[in-house]
């Protein structure tokens, strides 16, 4: 088990470039599976999600080669229909390749995935809108299996909730499919216009993606492509707020502001200069902080849960109190004991926790217990006074890129420790 050892209090200066996005990257892989020829994406972050992922389209009779940022995947054909219980378990959003295996070979057979740290993670959306295409499912002894009988048929879809992986999943499903697929109140999120830009550069026939609205008309085949997946919008926010956590200067290289323009407002709220290029955000932090009264987590364009736990950090030590409102997932301050314990002042009920800034935060010995969660205590370590050592460190490498390396960059004391 590897565990990371950061002595906090030195303000962090310098340039980093930003990693590839993962919540792109993941049902862009899965829709690979419906493409005939080889598909090349780049900026393809090197991260345990991605490897699952790849792993699972090589377990389906893919060919992966990942070389740095670049993965090359064919599928000449399907070898099974089957995602085996240990690659289901290894990757919480696996779930994604039901509309994609559903899509190319009109069967799917996976585990019923579990919950997960952030509460019962259900797919009814998911299951409810593909029944809408055509698809049967039988659940049994925590196994699902799908079929689509005469094949998946365009529909009048509306979901309950912008759900984004149930998005994802109609998108994957319906471009294969015969006929339109019109889905209501589908998610907006930025990545799901990555995944609708990747699905046409395949030629694919879809249109308003990132609005409530999407069409799909269904196409014959898909061929491969080349294509860049986008920058990760979460971890460049996270990149940032150990800028302004620790009293730093940071030149993030490798985006423009444009996919975290629903956060950047929040960082000058609380005193941060912020300056936009075409392909860098560089951000100045003040003196300290001063708090934001409010936020509440929305689907996009609202505020959203994956930067709560790393903004709870960063306004733990700001002047002022913050009130954050988490109406995403049932359980998403599960890392507020390990922020508490390093000094933070936040009281949580029910979706509601109030922080309290204080002026410093105290290195200790804690535990990450999600991916975003365990971001939030690297930035509290970061500007803790003393040592902080973080266990359960495979969470983070979920999703950010070697995150010691990236702040050594920085000026960080951080190291990786088995
Ligand atoms: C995606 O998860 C992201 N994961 C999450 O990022 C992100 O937090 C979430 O979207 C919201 O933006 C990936 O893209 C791989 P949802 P997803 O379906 O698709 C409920 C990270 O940190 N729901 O929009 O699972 C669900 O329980 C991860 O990178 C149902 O009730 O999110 C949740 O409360 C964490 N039934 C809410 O909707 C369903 O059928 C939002 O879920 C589907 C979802």
């Amino acid at each position: 088990m590897q565990k990371l050892i950061i002595d906090g209090g030195v303000p962090l200066e310098g340039e980093i470039l930003l990693h590839g996005a993962k919540n792109s990257a993941l049902p862009i892989l899965a829709g690979t599976l419906l493409c005939h020829g080889e598909t090349i994406l780049k900026n393809c972050p090197r991260l345990t999600d991605v490897f699952a992922a790849c792993r699972i389209l090589t377990h389906l009779g893919g060919r992966c080669a990942i070389q740095e940022h670049a993965v090359t995947v064919s599928v000449p054909e399907l070898r099974s229909d089957t995602i085996p219980e240990n690659l289901m378990q290894e990757m919480r959003s696996s779930i994604i390749f039901l509309g994609a295996v559903l899509g190319r070979a009109g069967t799917c057979h996976v585990s019923y995935p579990g919950g997960c740290e952030l509460g019962p993670r259900p797919i009814d959306m998911h299951l409810e809108a593909l029944r809408q295409m055509g698809a049967v499912f039988t659940i049994s002894g925590g196994q699902l299996e799908a079929a689509a009988p005469k094949g998946l048929h365009g529909a009048e879809i509306h979901l309950p909730f912008p759900s984004v992986g149930a998005t994802e999943n109609v998108m994957l499903a319906a471009v294969l499919a015969k006929g339109r697929t019109t889905l209501h109140n589908a998610a907006r999120e930025p990545e799901i216009c990555d995944l609708a830009g990747f699905l046409r550069s395949c030629g694919a026939n879809l249109s308003g993606d990132g609005e409530g609205t999407i069409v799909i008309e269904g196409v014959k085949v898909l061929h491969g492509c080349t294509y860049a997946i986008m920058p990760d919008r979460i971890a460049g926010i996270t990149y940032l707020s150990a800028g302004a956590i620790t009293g730093g200067t940071i030149c993030l290289r490798g985006t423009s502001g444009e996919p975290m323009q629903n956060v950047l407002p929040v960082l000058r709220q609380a005193g941060c200069r912020i300056y936009e290029e075409t392909d860098c955000v560089h951000l100045m932090a003040p003196r300290r902080l001063k708090a934001v009264p409010f936020l509440q987590t929305m689907p996009h364009p609202g505020f959203p849960t994956d930067v709560q736990a790393i903004l709870m950090a960063m306004f733990s030590v700001a002047d002022g109190v913050t009130v954050f409102e988490e109406n995403i997932f049932e359980n998403r301050y599960r890392h507020v004991d390990a922020l508490v314990k390093m000094g933070a002042k936040i009281r949580v009920s029910g979706r509601i926790a109030v922080v309290r800034g204080v002026r410093f935060l105290s290195g200790a010995s804690v535990t990450a217990t999600d991916l975003r969660g365990g971001a939030a205590m690297v930035l509290a370590g970061l500007a803790a006074q003393g040592t902080t050592e973080i266990r359960q460190i495979a969470h983070i490498d979920r999703g950010y890129e070697a995150i010691e390396q990236t702040f050594q960059k920085l000026g960080a004391s951080i190291r990786r420790e088995n």
